[in-house]
């Protein structure tokens, strides 16, 4: 792998946490709760080899399907982690932002989320965009909704690419040139639909809660590897 040569934008689903915790005989939750410490790992080493932007799926717009207990260990868990984030961020000069629409998460994980933005702010260091009910298409249809409506006010350019990509979640961030998905399915399950355009698709059957600092090694090796055309020849 060669540090300089690495990509901007490095985005991940965090998928596998259930079968890591089944084959263990352990309940998901466990299986979610490894997840979280793989992802403050890989999220500290992407800071330290200097990747600008780590964009994780925590939580689709889809995984409010599963059993309600599940749900609300995920929210738990997610709880847990911005508080003992908030604490780290000085030390860890990471900048947090959030991609999905919090409304309907409890009011303490919106407190805590707003407080980790806030003081985001402060905060140069690599981006970490955590995608918390999260869909693609969802994104895609708000977009749409403020594009009409800038429209509707006479900006004949409402609906150009640029105007559009402004509206999303990731107004501002370079696309990521690369997503991996652990877990072994080789779908993106409605992950960055828009931003997915041209990016390198890398797929692993480890499991999230096994993925180490050598995987993603491995995964930047691959994509150092490939020649990207954009259309081009
Ligand atoms: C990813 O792991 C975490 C979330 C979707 C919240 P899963 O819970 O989907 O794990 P598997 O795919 O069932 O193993
Ligand atoms: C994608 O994983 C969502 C996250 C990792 C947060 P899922 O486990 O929900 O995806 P499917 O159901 O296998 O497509
Ligand atoms: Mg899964």
């Amino acid at each position: 792998m060669d540090f300089d040569n690495l990509p901007r934008h490095i985005a991940i689903i965090m998928d596998g946490n259930g079968r890591w915790a089944k084959k263990r005989g352990l309940p998901r939750t466990a299986g979610h709760a490894e997840g979280a410490e793989t992802f403050r790992s890989i999220a500290t080493y992407c800071k330290e080899i200097g990747i600008e932007y780590l964009t994780v799926y925590a939580f689709s717009t889809e995984n409010w399907k599963r059993p309600a207990e599940e749900v609300s260990s995920i929210m738990n868990l997610l709880e847990k982690y911005l508080c003992e984030s908030i604490e780290r961020m000085e030390r860890d000069n990471v900048k947090m932002k959030f991609f999905g629409d919090i409304t309907p998460l409890s009011p303490k994980l919106r407190q805590l989320i707003e407080r980790t933005c806030e003081i985001s702010t402060h905060y140069d260091g690599c981006q970490v965009n955590i995608c918390l009910n999260y869909g693609g298409r969802d994104e895609i249809l708000r977009a749409a909704k403020l594009c009409a409506e800038s429209y509707a006010a006479g900006n004949a350019d409402a609906f150009s690419e640029d105007v559009f990509s402004s509206n999303l979640w990731s107004a501002g961030i370079p696309d990521p040139e690369i997503i991996i998905r652990p877990g072994g399915e080789k779908r993106l399950s409605n992950f960055l639909l828009w931003q997915s355009a041209y990016s390198e698709l890398y797929f692993t059957d480890t499991l999230w809660p096994d993925f180490s600092k050598e995987d993603i090694n491995c995964a930047i090796a691959w994509f150092q590897g490939r020649e990207r055309r954009f259309g081009g020849i």
